[in-house]
């Protein structure tokens, strides 16, 4: 991981000044890179011994960072890695440019690896990405969305680029089909579960932990597990109430919202589905060969359930 962010420090290179100064303050606030920990540990297991993994583990936290970029703008969010948003301290135009500067710097990157695959699987997992912050915000307000359609939205929108990390590292590794496959499912249901517990933490986390502002989701309207299990089950009151925040966002009606969250199941039937999904990650590589690679990724199973940041 030290090579990884020696790596990502060094491609972040421009002639543009302010290219350099966004990218390194969204970089620079740390973040868990966890991404580029599953690509290393995915070829680990299948026992890589090249270097080439470092490279596409920066390209994947390019993505991710270049996603987190226009996702604050898009959600309105002051606060990321425990700092202003770029969009905050910078404004949006910055914001939006310099994402799309990561992006094709990801792909620049993904190029000189040299490997179709895994721009194959690379394109498609950006255009899975971007299809989801759509149908996400097409959902904006929308009190009626169901179970299913709000899992296709985390599936696409965070699970893809887990799966992508996971899938990339079993390709330069040399996997055969299956291997290949059950890294790839492992990074899709880990990917899921986390979405599932970023979701519990906008309602229950710790500033101080997570770097990010609380309800933030609630004030845009964005209907996330936690509220679509509150309107299912629920007394009608506590249905009412969450529907009508969904539908009018705005940050008055969190502390109603979080006492109905409170005095229902919402959050633990959230961590229930988050954990049932992080033991699927689990049983799907217990085909793999024992290695400390891959007792790490049982415990970034267990992180992504447990985790507070
Ligand atoms: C934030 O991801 C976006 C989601 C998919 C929830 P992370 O929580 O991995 O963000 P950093 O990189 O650690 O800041
Ligand atoms: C994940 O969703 C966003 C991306 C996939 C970029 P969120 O909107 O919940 O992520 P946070 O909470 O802003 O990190
Ligand atoms: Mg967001
Ligand atoms: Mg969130």
């Amino acid at each position: 991981m030290r090579s990884v962010d020696a790596l990502i420090e060094s491609r972040l290179n421009s002639d543009v000044a302010l290219v350099r100064r966004i990218s390194e303050y969204i970089i620079g606030g740390g973040g868990k890179r966890l991404r580029p920990a599953l690509v290393l540990l995915a070829a680990g297991c299948l026992g890589y011994r090249g270097v080439t993994h470092h490279e596409l583990a920066a390209v994947i936290e390019f993505i991710h960072t270049a996603t987190l970029l226009h996702d604050d703008i898009v959600d309105v969010s002051e606060m990321r890695r425990g700092r202003k948003t770029a969009n905050s301290q910078f404004g949006n135009a910055p914001s939006v440019l310099v994402g799309d500067f990561l992006y094709s710097r990801a792909f620049q990157m993904m190029v000189s690896a040299g490997n179709m695959r895994v721009m194959a699987v690379l394109a498609d997992a950006t255009n899975a990405i971007a299809e989801g912050e759509v149908l996400q915000l097409l959902n904006t307000r929308n009190a009626s969305i169901s179970e299913a359609e709000y899992f296709g939205v985390v599936q696409r929108k965070t699970a893809k680029l887990f799966e992508a990390a996971g899938q990339i590292g079993a390709i330069i590794a040399g996997a055969d089909p299956e291997d290949e496959k059950c890294l790839a499912q492992y990074g899709l249901h880990l990917g899921t579960a986390f979405q599932l517990i970023d979701d519990v933490l906008d309602y229950s986390g710790d500033t101080s932990e997570t770097g990010k502002n609380l309800g933030d989701d609630l004030s845009e309207g964005k209907p996330t597990l936690p509220l679509i299990r509150v309107i299912q089950n629920g007394s009608r009151e506590q249905a009412a109430l969450v529907r009508h925040a969904i539908e009018n966002g705005g940050k008055e009606d969190f502390q109603p919202v979080m006492e109905a969250i409170r005095a229902t199941d919402a959050l633990e039937y959230t961590r229930e589905m988050a954990r049932a999904e992080s033991a699927l990650a689990c049983k799907g590589i217990e085909r793999l060969r024992n290695s400390p690679y891959r007792e790490s990724l049982l415990a970034l199973a267990q992180f992504a359930v447990d985790r507070s940041h």
